[in-house]
């Protein structure tokens, strides 16, 4: 094969991938590359169109929790990949690096229509107490994106719904995000009572996700079950813990779903899914129980072991030591506490 014909082939991968629909390259390339190369092609600012580069610094001035390569694919995803028609859902917002990221290439996608937006979730208090706030703002504070008044404000009180608003507002693309407090229950007991519960306002179609607020077992559950009905076969579930060991319930989620779901990107800790089919809420039910001691040992033994042999396949080291950390917090949660340590020690 000649340079020129190769570079043909790139060039056919990039715009099959690019026109957002399943591509004749995921079968060619198989799960372990496909999935990989359009991680890392995306979460480059090389491939971005015209302007990619001039979001490279806009993107990583605001404190976040996310990698600046998973702010990358994020922009590159809804500047490129995401079809623009109907509606994106973020959950676990914060201050807004993942926000200001996606919406930046919401605002560059030429395809998007007018009426799609940003619906972006968080509990929006009590996460970081206000001395950790005060000094993971401080960047912003030093290139005077917020004044010092607003110090005041965050020793007063957890709640920076208002500091959220003050770090966006000024921007161009933030016509484009409605944000919310929405608050998921870790418990089932919890749904009853609790203030500010999440709900989508009605009559949303969704065709992208990002989940980073799913922060318990029970918390992803309620999310999936309350967005089921919303969101379109062919749309994107970008979960960006899904690599993260604590979230164990994430790729167990997935794998007890997996006809539901087909990879085609990662990158760091974020891992993007194709819902292949609507999402049913009593199979859902059925098979993913309000808690995880519902699921027992040997299950969970069962579902790693299936997950821990396709990683191997792949040949992929960072996803093998993800998953065998998370069996082991899995073990931990429901009490097996002497085969989680055997599994880490
Ligand atoms: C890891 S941070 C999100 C980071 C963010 N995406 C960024 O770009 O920096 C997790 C977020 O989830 C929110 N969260 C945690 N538990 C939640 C719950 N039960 N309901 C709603 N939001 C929650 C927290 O308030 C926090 O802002």
């Amino acid at each position: 094969m000649t340079n020129g014909s190769v570079a043909e082939h790139l060039l056919d991968f990039r715009n099959s991938c690019y026109s957002g629909c399943e591509s004749k390259f995921e079968d060619l390339l198989g799960q372990d590359i496909y999935p990989r190369l359009l991680g890392r092609l995306l979460s480059q600012f090389a491939i971005a169109p015209n302007s990619g580069k001039k979001y490279e610094k806009f993107i990583d001035e605001i404190p976040t929790e996310t990698t600046i390569g998973e702010r990358k694919f994020l922009f590159n995803f809804f500047a490129q990949i995401w079809k623009g028609h109907y509606q994106v859902l973020e959950i676990g917002s914060f201050l807004g690096g993942s926000t200001r990221a996606i919406a930046s290439g919401m605002q560059v996608n030429p395809n998007r229509l007018d009426r799609s937006k940003l619906h972006t979730f968080d509990k929006f208090e009590n996460y970081y107490n206000p001395d950790r706030l005060l000094s993971f703002l401080a960047p912003l504070f030093e290139n005077g994106s917020l004044k010092e008044e607003v110090c005041e404000q965050i020793k007063r009180s957890s709640d920076f719904l208002d500091i959220f608003r003050l770090i966006h507002q000024e921007h161009e693309y933030y016509p484009l995000i409605k944000q919310k407090r929405g608050v998921l229950p870790d418990q089932v007991e919890d749904t009853a009572n609790l203030e500010n519960i999440f709900k989508l306002p009605p009559g949303l179609m969704l065709d992208a996700v990002f989940v980073d607020g799913c922060k318990s077992w029970y918390g992803t559950k309620y999310f999936m079950r309350e967005i089921s009905a919303c969101v379109l076969p062919g749309s994107y579930f970008i979960f960006q813990d899904y690599g993260a060991f604590t979230c164990f319930w994430i790729p167990v989620l997935v794998a007890m779903m997996q006809d539901y779901f087909k990879l085609v990107a990662y990158v760091d800790n974020t891992y993007t899914f194709r819902l292949t089919k609507h999402l049913d809420v009593q199979e859902m039910d059925q098979r993913f129980p309000d808690t995880p001691e519902l699921v027992g040992k040997s299950n969970f033994d069962l579902i790693f072991s299936e997950m821990l042999k396709t990683a191997m396949d792949w040949n992929d080291t960072f996803t093998l030591v993800n998953y065998h950390l998370q069996h082991a917090a899995a073990l931990a949660y429901i009490g097996e506490r002497t085969e989680a340590r055997s599994k880490i020690v």
